[in-house]
């Protein structure tokens, strides 16, 4: 999104979309909720697009590294919870896409964007999942992190994402909660149930802090968002209060984050970490992962193979819509 903003004192607006950029910023001041028959900026009806069918593609490409092991989980229990928590994220995902659609832009122009490669997901699903304790890594640190970030959100200022992420981070409870347990488990286990453990927080921690974004410094959206009550927060005191969070978990199950400068500092109560490696972050971002290509060519053939329902479905209602018309 390069293309100045239009608020106040741009230059560029008119008088009268000034006044109306100042009032809309006034309302947010006020903690107002912006809903979808509200005026808005422009430029605020994209980046809540932008983020939000980031956000929606997240949760369904999310699915595609977890569903790989449905079949694969160590017992009943297990795959239980497992398949429910891919189910969620399918639900969150459409129900996310309903939020963009409340900002005029059709969820079948989103899922082509996806489906054409032109799309950002977080980068976090483009890593793969190699045994059964990336499940429960995943859990921990992926919806860890999605839960410090989503229970910001369940503040922001649009009201039909902020809705949308308080029934999202009550389903995010559980997928952590299942996720954490089955690491704990593993690393109370046999030493190889903990060394799988172990290997999996070495791999599945540095891109988890990834999710938050690039340094304050470097973020090209947060001074907006934040000026307009998007982000309450910004990706530098998320990722802490991640960090923060998580070191305590990870001591009471006697795992080691792979961080050799992880040190607490009595003053600020912060757990410092080391530098992240933001080569690997933009490479992964740009298309370049362990995962992206197979995650989109997944995606492609998955939607490819549910065409057919998509017709029926469409049969289906034109064939009721007469009726329904009839009835009304
Ligand atoms: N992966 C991919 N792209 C990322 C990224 C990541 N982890 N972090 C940042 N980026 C991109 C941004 O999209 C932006 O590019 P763009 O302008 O072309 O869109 C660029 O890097 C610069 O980053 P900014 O900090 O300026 O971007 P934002 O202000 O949008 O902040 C964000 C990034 C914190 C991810 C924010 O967009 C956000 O909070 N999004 C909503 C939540 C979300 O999408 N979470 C993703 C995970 S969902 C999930 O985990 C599901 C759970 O069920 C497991």
């Amino acid at each position: 999104m390069s293309d100045q903003a239009p608020h106040a004192g741009a230059g560029t607006a008119s008088t009268d979309e000034q006044a109306r950029v100042a009032e809309f910023e006034a309302r947010i001041a006020r903690g107002e909720s912006i809903e979808p028959k509200d005026w808005m900026p422009e430029r605020y009806r994209r980046q809540l697009t932008r983020m939000m069918s980031q956000h929606a593609h997240s949760e369904i490409v999310g699915m595609l590294p977890e569903g790989n092991w449905i079949t694969r989980a160590p017992s009943l229990r297990r795959k239980l919870a497992l398949l429910a928590k891919v189910q969620d994220e399918a639900g969150h995902g459409l129900y996310i896409y309903c939020g963009t659609e409340t900002l005029g832009t059709d969820r079948q122009e989103l899922v082509q964007q996806l489906l054409d490669g032109t799309a950002k997901y977080s980068s976090i699903f483009n890593y793969p999942t190699l045994t059964w304790a990336d499940i429960g890594c995943i859990g921990w640190f992926v919806d860890g992190a999605a839960i410090v970030n989503q229970t910001m959100l369940a503040h922001a200022s649009y009201g039909p994402y902020a809705r949308a992420m308080v029934r999202i981070c009550k389903e995010e409870n559980f997928h952590k909660r299942q996720g954490y347990e089955i690491m704990a488990t593993l690393a109370g286990g046999t030493p190889a149930q903990r060394a799988m453990a172990q290997d999996a927080v070495n791999r599945w921690w540095w891109p988890s802090l990834m999710m938050f974004g690039p340094h304050d410094k470097d973020s090209s959206n947060s001074d907006e968002l934040m000026r307009w009550g998007v982000k309450r927060k910004s990706n530098d005191e998320l990722r802490q209060r991640f960090v923060n969070l998580t070191v305590a978990q990870a001591k009471a199950v006697d795992l080691t984050l792979p961080d050799p400068d992880l040190r607490y500092n009595e003053e600020t109560e912060n757990w410092e970490f080391g530098a992240i490696d933001w080569d690997e972050f933009w490479r992964v971002v740009k298309g370049d992962g362990p995962c992206n290509r197979e995650r989109l060519a997944a995606r492609r053939t998955a939607h490819e193979d549910g065409a057919w329902v998509r017709r029926a479905a469409a049969a289906y209602a034109a064939k009721r819509a007469p009726m329904s018309e009839a009835a009304d």
